[in-house]
């Protein structure tokens, strides 16, 4: 689905592209440095590949997308059989609402609000689809669980958490060995009932703006949760939750301990009948930029996967919120930063142009590739990685001299905190290699628009309006 304004036309500049000088500094705003390739390995929990599937909050927080849902077995169960028609797309994920709200069972375990979901028989129906079964969690046992005592154990819950979470749970102090007891019995409980994906909410630092007196340290509880899910046995993701603090101390502590974290605020377009607006995409982008800056000065090889939040391109435009071309570009950000893939959309009302967004064996390819290697940022004409309208992006290039580069233009700034810029008109947006820190000659490819762009020896550029981009693969030749 070729978008008129774009076409991708090759640059035949003369030089051989130039290798950057070699002290230049990599700070943010200074362009032409090495490039520093930096890749994904394996998770804390033992994944290679970031999670994809379905989560519910999409709907929950825009539920005039689809005024019949509710948050029940049999609606869940309607949008997740869904999932079997996309492959590789296979967690069914709830989020808040699935739980009891205000109590544990008898040993203050979190149980499921029988009212409106079966958890186990939900999770049997969805694993006879080769499915996967997600829930949603916040830190702390409940306040009015204090009394009860942790199964196996002869400790009660108020004897190892105390105060007030803000979300009426206790803090846990996790210098007593029987608050990861708790943790490991509430894990196990999940662990019968078939669970297969874990997201912890509200962690801290990091959460300031969710009207709670949340403490100010809860990273405490993503290394219990870890090791909670660890001494199950089985294998379950772990996806921490939200405006997450990347200063070093933090970002090791998420790094060795969860599968993925959200990079972003909650994408929401409340009050809409549509699932999300540009201005809001605009800022999911840019803070997919600070993460993998922060990454980038912090890491050589990350442990973690990007959680942008829910993916919200596969309903048509009205519903979505966001024109075709807004789509494709929000759909090649999560493919080209290796990021979850949880779907927020109504998959019940897919649409042709969603559907292949989604399943697009090209793009799946690139999305394998940046499972490994993600984008990073390096402007045009700089090679910097501040933030700004044109943008151009690198994935790798691994050993064998595959590359992922991204062109884009985010504009007009919109002002949530998305890129600086103010052009509304159609422009060129140009990376050679040396902005891009690579040399040599390789085979490009448009990957939306199926189409070989020849052997390149200096640069790739493209004609682009507000919101379009393009996904390019190259090789070296
Ligand atoms: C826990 O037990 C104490 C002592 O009996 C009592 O004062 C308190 O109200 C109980 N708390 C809850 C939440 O049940
Ligand atoms: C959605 O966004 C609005 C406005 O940005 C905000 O007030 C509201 O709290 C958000 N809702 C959720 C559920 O995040
Ligand atoms: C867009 O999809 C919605 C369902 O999500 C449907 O009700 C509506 O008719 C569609 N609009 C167009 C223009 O196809
Ligand atoms: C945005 O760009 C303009 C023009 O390039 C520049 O003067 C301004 O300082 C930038 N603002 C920010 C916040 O980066």
């Amino acid at each position: 689905m070729a978008n008129s304004l774009l076409s991708a036309l090759l640059l035949g500049l003369s030089a051989t592209g130039a290798v950057a000088a070699p002290n230049a500094k990599r700070t943010l705003n200074q362009g032409g440095a090495p490039l520093k390739v930096i890749s994904y390995k394996e998770t804390p929990n033992g994944f290679r590949s970031s999670a994809r599937g379905w989560n519910s909050f999409g709907i929950q927080a825009n539920p005039q997308t689809l005024p019949s849902f509710k948050l029940d077995q049999e609606h869940v169960i309607e949008q997740c059989d869904r999932l079997v028609g996309l492959p590789g797309y296979d967690t069914c994920s709830l989020d808040s609402g699935w739980s009891v709200g205000g109590n544990g069972d008898e040993y203050g375990r979190i149980i499921y609000d029988d009212t409106v979901f079966d958890i186990p028989k939900l999770a049997d129906h969805l694993h006879s689809k080769g499915l996967k079964m997600g829930v949603y969690i916040v830190p702390g046992a409940f306040l009015a669980d204090v009394n009860k005592t942790i199964i196996h154990t002869d400790v009660k819950i108020g004897d190892v958490c105390h105060g007030n979470e803000g979300l009426v749970r206790c803090i846990f102090d996790f210098t007593q060995p029987a608050a990861q007891l708790w943790h490991n019995s509430a894990a196990d409980l999940f662990a019968s009932w078939g669970v297969d994906f874990v997201k912890l909410d509200f962690v801290t630092p990091g959460s300031p703006d969710n009207g709670q007196m949340l403490p100010a340290d809860g990273s405490g509880s993503v290394i219990a949760w870890h090791k909670a899910i660890k001494q199950t046995g089985r294998k379950m993701r772990l996806d921490i939750s939200w405006k997450l603090d990347r200063t070093q101390k933090y970002f090791n502590i998420w790094n060795s301990n969860a599968d993925s974290m959200r990079t972003d605020q909650d994408l929401n377009n409340s009050g809409q009948s549509s699932f999300v607006s540009w201005a809001t995409v605009q800022r999911a982008f840019d803070n997919y930029r600070q993460f993998i800056v922060a990454g980038l000065q912090l890491f050589d090889h990350l442990n973690i996967y990007p959680d942008m939040d829910n993916l919200l391109v596969g309903n048509n435009a009205t519903t979505s919120g966001i024109t075709d071309a807004q789509r494709q570009t929000v759909m090649t950000h999560y493919i080209g930063a290796g990021a979850n893939l949880i779907l927020g959309s109504d998959l019940t009302n897919l649409d042709k142009f969603g559907v292949n967004l989604l399943t697009n064996k090209a793009a799946q390819a690139v999305a394998t590739f940046t499972a490994q290697y993600p984008i990073q940022p390096r402007n045009p004409g700089t090679g910097g990685q501040d933030s700004q309208q044109l943008q151009a992006w690198i994935a790798g290039p691994a050993p064998n001299g595959q590359a992922v580069v991204v062109l884009a233009n985010y504009g007009p700034d919109l002002g949530q905190g998305g890129f600086n810029g103010t052009s509304t008109d159609v422009e060129l947006v140009s990376a050679s290699w040396k902005d891009l820190g690579i040399k040599g000659t390789y085979r490009v490819h448009d990957v939306w628009n199926n189409k070989d762009l020849g052997s390149q020896k200096s640069g790739v550029k493209a004609s682009l309006g507000p919101g379009e981009s393009v996904l390019l693969t190259l090789t070296r030749v």
